[in-house]
Order: C-alpha cells, then structure tokens, then sequence
C-alpha cells in the first residue's frame, strides 16, 4: 500500500512508525514531514494546509490510504477533497472536525446533550463581554472560539487579566478571526488526563490514557507549551472513572456528534479534568494530540493501519484493539528560551541505538546535517514494564540525543509517581 501522513511533527512521526511495522506498507510519504522523519518516509515538500497541493499530490502518485494528523487541515475539509477523488481516509470530514475547529460549537453541543463541562458564556461583542467581566467568578477561563496554534485558551487569576485577555482577543485580534466570538467559562480544578480514542460513529474505543506537561519548567512552573514530555497511562484515570467517561462523555459526544448529522470518523481526543463533582471535558480535539501520541502508540499492540482503516470502514467494533500492559514516558527536547525567543540551526547528534526511540518534530537538513528548526525539537520515548522503569529509561535516552543549547524538563511523570504512590 501507498500511504500518505499530512504532518510534520513528532506526532505524525510517531503515526509513521508505527504504520511502518505493517507488511502491506510499501512506501509513505510525509507532506511536509520534517529532517528527522525523513529517515522513516519520503518528505515532500507541500504545506500541510495546502488542501489543494495534497490532493493533486495523491491522486498523482496513486495513494492507497491518507492519514491526515493536524487540526487545520482536518477544519480546512482535506478528508472531504481528498474523498472526493475517491482515497480513502484517516480522520473526520470538516462538518465533524469543528468539535475542535470552534469551541461555541463544542460548548453548545455539551449544553445540549448534557456532556458535563465547565458552565460557560458566549460572546460576540466586547462591550457584553466586558459587562459580564464586572461581576463573574475569578479565576475566570477566556476561550477565543477558533484554532490559535494552541495558545488561544487564557486562565485569568484577576478581573483585569480577564478584562484584558477579552480585549487582546477581540479587539485587537491576537487570534485573528478566531477571536470574533469567545467562550467565557468557569474555572474548573482537578488533574487533567487525556484519553484519545478511535471511532467510526458506530462505536468508541478508547486507547489507554496519558498526562500531559504543558509548563516549560520544573515543577509545572514557566509558560504554557506544545507540551514538554508525557506519561502513559495516567494514574489518576481509574478503571471506575474510566466507565463513567464511557458512560458519560464518550458515548453521548459519539451520539451527539451523529444526531447532528456530523457523524465522527477518526481519532477523537478528549481533554479531561477530574474534578470534585466528577470527570468533565476541558476539550475536544479532532485528531491525535501531541505530544500524547508518542507515548500511546507506542503501547499500541494491535495493528495500527487495520484500526485506521477500520475507523474508516465502520468495522471498528470487530477490530482488535489491544495496549501492553506496561508503562511509557516521552520527554521533549528543545531549544532553550522556548516557547518565546530561541535558536535555530543547532546539528544534532541521534546515536543509531536510540533512534527507534525518537520522534523529531523540529528539524531540517541543512548541508546533509541534521539542524534544529524548531523549539521543541524533538521526543525521546521509552516503554517499560512500570511508569518509574520507563522514566529512567527515556531519560537515559534522553542523555544520549545531543544538540547545541538543549533543554527539557528533568521532572516528567514525577507528579504520577506521586499519584501512584498515594
Ligand atoms: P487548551 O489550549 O484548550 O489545551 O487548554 C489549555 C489548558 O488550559 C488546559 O490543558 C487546562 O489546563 C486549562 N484549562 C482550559 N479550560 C479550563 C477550565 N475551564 N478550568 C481550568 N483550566 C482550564
Ligand atoms: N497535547 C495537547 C494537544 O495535542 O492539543
């Protein structure tokens, strides 16, 4: 089979690799993939926005199957235009993908189906907004409605911050249209879990959870990332609270999502946070998250091209998806001063004994040299029979991977072990 992965980060190298332990595999190719993926597929150089690039793409070089990873292209219909000239795909139509491509939506579609989450407000002018601001509870949540790389969610501690976040994102448009309308909404406490699933609208399979690292230093202290190192599976994700998502959340979003008539095919990602009155969705995702994938998949025992291609058939009920038993840890590596000001250009140095282990999500080919491209630069993973074996294990690896200026968290899956131990 041909395969094509729109994407270039460590998620979409995370996806390769594991679609490549498939026999039937004869090539993949990465659109735009990145240096470091380069070494497991064809790299070839059209944007993953580009909907109009990938599908001549595929349709000239006969694709089999595509797996499209990010959320913009997703919102932007490339599942519907590459459909459309008949190649099968991995992820939801765009009618589906606005349960992350706009957060009303999602808000909306959890009022409306009682899906429990943060009580919330929507506006469209900042002056409501703003009247609304004088008297609400503090801490407050600020969510512009649309995708903003990430960065568009703003937990306010005082009413100026939220007064402010409100303007920065309607006024002065920091998110651009995303912020026309934005969600204003409670301010919910509890660990957070991330649970990705597969589904083809008939049913829900969740794959085994993880805890992400949002802050860029020790001890959850610095700024917000893209994530700076994962664990999988989350401790405080307890067989019983996992069937109350089952029961709760996941069944009625996959209901709700049909009822709509936007039935949803392809890796649905929930963002979770426990809290005192039960389980609640911070966020859905329409697509694998990242860094999460890197610790999932590699838990994955089952095929991961037949549960794609499943997901995509409506056979997922009689599709075998099964995770070890075990543990894994992914610990980003970056270039130091990220996520504001840092440096690119630096060589990196992956010994062959490791690379198995590496999924690189910012980096080019410069001169036949592997260089840094990007701020997180890449992740290291390692699997083990428990969470403390696999911590010790990624870091080990981690001490292995060299570039210039090189930084990542010492403290990943610290806080599980806590948990576990409690
Ligand atoms: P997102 O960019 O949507 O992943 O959100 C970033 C982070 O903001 C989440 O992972 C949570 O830690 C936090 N967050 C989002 N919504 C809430 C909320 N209602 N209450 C508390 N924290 C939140
Ligand atoms: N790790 C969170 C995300 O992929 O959005």
């Amino acid at each position: 089979m041909r395969i094509m992965v729109v994407g270039g980060g460590g998620r979409e190298h995370a996806i390769i690799k594991k679609i490549k332990e498939n026999k039937s595999v004869e090539k993949i190719y990465a659109l735009p993939g990145n240096g470091g993926i380069a070494r497991d597929a064809e790299c070839v150089a059209i944007g993953a926005k580009d909907i109009d690039g990938i599908v001549a793409f595929a349709k000239e070089n006969k694709i089999d199957y595509a797996i499209v990873a990010p959320d913009d292209p997703l919102v932007l219909g490339a599942v519907d235009a590459l459909e459309a000239v008949g190649i099968p795909c991995f992820g939801p139509r765009a009618n589906a993908a606005i349960i992350e491509g706009s957060k009303v939506f999602s808000k909306n579609l959890m009022k409306k189906y009682n899906i429990p989450t943060a009580q919330y407000e929507v506006f469209t002018d900042v002056e409501s907004a703003l009247e609304y601001l004088k008297t609400a509870p503090i801490p407050t949540v600020i969510k512009a409605d649309g995708l903003a790389l990430g960065k568009g969610v703003i937990i306010a501690m005082t009413r100026d911050e939220a007064m402010d976040a409100v303007r920065s994102m309607m006024l002065d448009k920091v998110f651009g249209k995303s912020g026309d309308s934005i969600v204003i909404e409670e301010f919910l406490t509890g660990p957070e879990v991330s649970v990705l699933s597969f589904t083809d609208g008939k049913v829900v399979v969740p794959m085994v959870s993880s805890m992400d690292h949002k802050r860029a230093r020790d001890n959850d202290e610095g700024l917000n990332t893209g994530g700076m190192g994962t664990i999988a599976p989350n401790p405080y994700y307890t067989p019983e609270i996992a069937a109350e998502c089952m029961e709760k959340i996941f069944i009625p979003t996959m209901n709700a999502m049909n009822a709509e008539g936007r039935t949803f095919k392809g890796c649905l990602y929930f963002g979770l946070m426990l809290t005192e009155k039960g389980p609640k969705v911070i966020e859905y995702n329409c697509r694998f998250g990242d860094p999460e994938t890197q610790v999932v998949l590699p838990l994955l025992k089952s095929d991961l091209l037949t549960v794609m291609q499943a997901t995509t058939n409506e056979t997922l009920a009689d599709t075998e998806v099964e995770f070890d038993g075990g543990a894994a840890c992914c610990v980003i590596m970056a270039s130091d001063g990220y996520p504001t000001a840092y440096e690119k250009g630096y060589e990196i140095t992956i010994p062959d004994t490791v690379a198995d282990s590496v999924y690189v999500a910012g980096a080019e080919i410069k001169d036949g040299v592997l260089v840094n491209s990007g701020g997180r630069v890449l992740g290291v993973t390692a699997v083990a029979p428990t969470l403390r074996g696999a911590i010790a294990d990624a870091y080990g690896k981690v001490d292995m991977v060299k570039f210039g200026n090189s930084y990542c968290r010492r403290d990943i899956g610290a806080r599980a072990l806590l948990a576990l131990e409690d």
